[in-house]
């Protein structure tokens, strides 16, 4: 038994599409299944990038007829398809919980109930399942805070306190077996996901792997959709000559990984059986606050734009939250390549070239959050 056909949901996608290049790289027969949702794909057509050895299926994982002959034919199934964006999720709760959700429940309702040869199934889960990241004190140890609440937020006062003896607390790298929380409909979805994936994985003995991606970077990341990928963001606004724009201080710690490394992770997940029936952390072990991010972005691009601090928090925000990556490192030998800089500097050299990247609709999306109360009114 070894696997050879792959089937790649959301493969037009940004991770999807450098995975089938990953993958067909490698040797794999790609199938990929997506419906070319507008709001990233604007022209309504496969992107200029489809791999020329991979198959193409027009198609959404929530239509039986479109997922189910793929699915049997497939030695393996990479389930990226979702809709991604937190903000998002929390106004348009019925269409994210029925792709996200109900498109993975098709997948296992086919994968439980017909005859199929499925080796590994891996399934995009994401950082937003914990909700925010670990924390210590030094005086109490370990904390797993919740959100901030509002009223906090409205005061400016960012960073989390102890509960116990109100010092405050100092992020520390996440590792899985962090309690999780989930804080917006987008992370309550990605959590279904994985959950659901890797209950029946155990349940039928198909391995199955949820990856938890951290912020990946890097081309092809869409320019244009103003509800998805910071760093592309920034980068949008600033072809455009205008300023980033940054929640609370812009001290908020990420952990952003390549593109290029999550590929590499994903070819491990699917190649050894060391993370089988875990969630994995996927990110570059490397921590950077989002105004760093900013700053860096705009040196590269040659332009002395400074990121616009809003010092105003949004409601579904955390605060820190960076990847412990040592259960890639250990089950499956993964060790991250691209140092930020250069990812930077690739996401920035294919950006100049996108159509895309002339389009800013951050503005938009903004407006969006301040009519939905989302973007709290400071009281300080
Ligand atoms: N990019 C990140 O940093 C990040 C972080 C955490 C998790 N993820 C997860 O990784 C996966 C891929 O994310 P991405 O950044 O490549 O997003 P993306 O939006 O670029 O790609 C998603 C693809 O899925 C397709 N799609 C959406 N709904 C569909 C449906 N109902 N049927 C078929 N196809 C559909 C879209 O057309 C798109 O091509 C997602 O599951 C996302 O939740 C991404
Ligand atoms: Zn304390």
């Amino acid at each position: 038994m070894s696997i050879r056909n792959v089937l790649v949901t959301g493969g037009a996608g940004y991770i999807g599409s450098h995975l089938v290049d990953g993958l067909v790289v490698r040797g794999y027969d790609v199938v990929v299944l997506d419906s070319l949702v507008s709001q990233v794909h604007r022209t309504g057509t496969w992107p200029s990038y489809v791999n020329a050895k991979a198959r193409y299926v027009r198609g959404d994982v929530r239509d039986r007829d479109a997922l189910q002959p793929l699915v049997l034919r497939a030695d393996a199934v990479v389930h990226l398809a979702a809709a991604v964006s937190v903000g998002q999720s929390m106004y348009e709760v019925d269409r994210y919980v029925d792709i996200n959700t109900r498109g993975t429940a098709l997948l296992l309702d086919i994968l439980v109930n017909q005859r199929h040869h499925v080796e590994k199934v891996i399934v995009a889960s994401s950082i937003g399942v914990y909700g925010e990241g670990a924390y210590e004190c030094g005086a109490c140890g370990p904390q797993a805070p919740g959100l901030r609440p509002a009223a906090q937020l409205a005061a400016r006062q960012w960073e989390h306190r102890c509960p116990r003896c109100d010092a405050e607390l100092r992020p520390v790298p996440t590792p899985e077996s962090k309690a999780l929380y989930r804080d917006n409909i987008y992370s309550m979805t990605k959590h279904h996901q994985e959950e659901m994936v890797l209950l029946i994985g155990r349940t039928y003995g198909i391995p199955a792997v949820a990856p938890r991606f951290f912020n990946v970077y890097g081309p092809r990341q869409s320019l244009s959709n103003p509800y998805a990928g910071v760093a592309a963001i920034f980068v949008s606004r600033l072809l455009n000559d205008r300023q980033p724009v940054v929640f609370e201080d812009g001290g908020q710690l990420r952990d952003f990984v390549s593109i290029h490394d999550a590929v590499r992770c994903l070819a491990l997940m699917l190649e050894k059986p060391g993370a089988d029936f875990f969630p994995v952390n996927v990110g570059s072990g490397y921590t950077v606050t989002i105004l760093e991010v900013a700053r860096t972005l705009a040196r590269l691009l040659g332009k002395s734009i400074e990121p616009l601090v809003t010092n105003r928090g949004r409601t579904f925000d955390i605060r820190h939250n960076t990847a412990d990556i040592t259960f890639a490192r250990d089950r499956l030998g993964f060790t991250p390549t691209v140092p930020l800089e250069e990812g930077m500097a690739e996401l920035i050299a294919w950006a100049r070239t996108s159509p895309d990247g002339a389009v800013d609709l951050f503005d938009r999306a903004l407006s969006e959050l301040e009519q939905k109360g989302l973007l709290v009114q400071p009281t300080a």
